[in-house]
């Protein structure tokens, strides 16, 4: 689904796609003059995304499609060299990366889950 860039929120999924610790929504948004991959996943009952870009190299997170969470569902980990990231702040705690995430603003409405940002949003389910 392509959605044109307004102020408005853009829907990214319906909020029991999300399960506490699960598989994460994989979408695209336009940022940093670029069409980039993002992420929404579910922690202790909150939803949090940010762009699928590791803070070590430019390769993206999942270690397969959807997949951000360590064994533990714990902390979010990079699939290339296990960096790990916290999922509530995208703060790196461990491995390569310095910094941490580029976190998107999202929210929860009528049992939807919406990213808050003004960008052209393409939600792609890939
Ligand atoms: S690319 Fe993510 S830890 Fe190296």
């Amino acid at each position: 689904m392509r959605v044109a860039a307004s102020s408005a929120p853009h829907l990214i999924c319906a909020a029991d796609a999300l399960a506490d610790g699960g598989a994460g929504v994989r979408f695209t948004v336009q940022w940093a003059g670029g069409s980039q991959s993002a992420f929404v996943v579910r922690y202790r009952g909150a939803v949090y995304a940010y762009i699928n870009r590791c803070a070590h190299r430019a390769l993206e997170l999942d270690w397969e499609p959807g997949r951000f969470y360590d064994a533990e569902a714990r902390y979010l980990v990079c699939a290339t060299h296990g960096a790990l990231y916290e999922p509530d702040t995208g703060r790196c705690v461990a491995g390569s990366c310095t910094g941490g995430l580029v976190k998107l603003a999202t929210f929860e409405n009528n049992s939807y889950v919406y990213l808050a940002a003004d960008a052209a949003v393409r939600v792609s389910g890939d």
